[in-house]
């Protein structure tokens, strides 16, 4: 695939994606992965009720929407980690539904968690290993002993090293994960989320916890994923990533999706300003959220 973007520049958009009106649950010209009616209860609450929703290939697409919204949940039911009520769902044509985590990921869509599952007593290298053979809770066994792989170790540890030292962590290798702050085992994760050579990458809050420090580096990753050919679904509340990097947003809000398109687009939409600012309205002014609810307004005075 050609590169379109330099990293530390202004990326270039993807466009072109939705075919007809942007609307929610509008069809892409190249969807990678298509949901239908994708519904999880958790006793009375209903956490996700997808009706349709298509994300495109080669691009990158941001999912947001205010807390509890539900995009974690619909990340964990689209990957394996949870199931669902009712529904079912493709990628590259293939159905995923009731496919347990592991064969997903060896599909091809991997996945990062919004609070990182490296394993801290582990090396920085050990994890990734785990990413080789899919996602944590893989073929740990063998993991835990090389004897039994050894024939494939060098080609892993090879391929290993190469991603560390692209997310400058090569000279951690030997460190426990534990060691690593908070923006740095958010690297590994990713790192370890390439060992598989995913074609869909999925990161649920990646900037959540980073040191500002790394902050571009970690977009230029996002964003070289796109170069590589990837496809990338992100979770996100910084809107200024968002509008940074993110060709296509999805938005969310009570388990549905609520709205779509280009970020400058969805940002203006109405139902997107009520879904951030009328939960702002109903929670405690000091509470998490209010820094994105000033991200989104600030967004919307740049955008006028
Ligand atoms: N295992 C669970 N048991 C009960 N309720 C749950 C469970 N997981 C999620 N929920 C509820 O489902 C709703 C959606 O949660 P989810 O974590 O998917 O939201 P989110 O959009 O990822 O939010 P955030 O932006 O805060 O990460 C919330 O009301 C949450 O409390
Ligand atoms: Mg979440």
């Amino acid at each position: 695939m050609s590169s379109n973007s330099t990293p530390s520049s202004r990326p270039v958009k993807s466009v072109d994606l939705h075919i007809g009106d942007a609307v929610p649950g509008c069809r892409k010209n190249d969807p990678i992965l298509i949901a239908d009616g994708v519904r999880r209860t958790f006793g009375g609450l209903t956490a996700v009720d997808v009706e349709h929703v298509e994300i495109p290939r080669g691009a990158i697409t941001a999912l947001i929407g205010p807390n509890g919204a539900g995009k974690t949940t619909f990340f964990n039911l689209l990957t394996g980690f949870d199931k669902p009520d009712a529904g079912s769902w493709t990628f590259n044509d293939k159905p995923l539904a009731h496919v347990p985590a592991f064969r997903v990921a060896r599909m091809g869509l991997i996945r990062t968690f919004q609070l990182t599952k490296s394993l801290a007593l582990l090396s920085v290298m050990d994890n990734m290993k785990l990413g080789a053979t899919g996602q944590i809770g893989e073929y740990m066994f063998r993991a835990l002993f090389p004897f039994l792989w050894r024939k494939q170790d060098q080609q892993i540890e090879a391929k290993a090293l190469e991603l560390l030292t692209r997310f400058k962590l090569d000279e951690k290798r030997t460190d426990y994960a534990a060691s690593l702050s908070g923006g740095q085992r958010k690297l590994l994760e990713m790192a370890r989320a390439l060992m598989s050579d995913p074609t869909l990458v999925m990161l649920d809050e990646p900037m959540a916890g980073v040191n500002p420090a790394l902050t571009q580096s970690l977009l230029d990753h996002i964003l070289g994923l796109k170069e590589q050919g990837m496809t990338v679904l992100f979770v996100e509340h910084d809107m200024h990533m968002v509008r940074h990097i993110a060709d296509w947003v999805i938005v969310m809000a009570e388990g549905r999706v609520v709205a779509e398109g280009d970020p400058k687009t969805v940002m203006q939409n109405p139902a997107v300003i009520d879904a951030y600012l009328g939960q702002h309205h109903d929670s405690d002014l000091g509470s998490s959220d209010s820094g994105h609810v000033e991200a989104i307004k600030e967004l919307l005075d740049d955008e006028q």
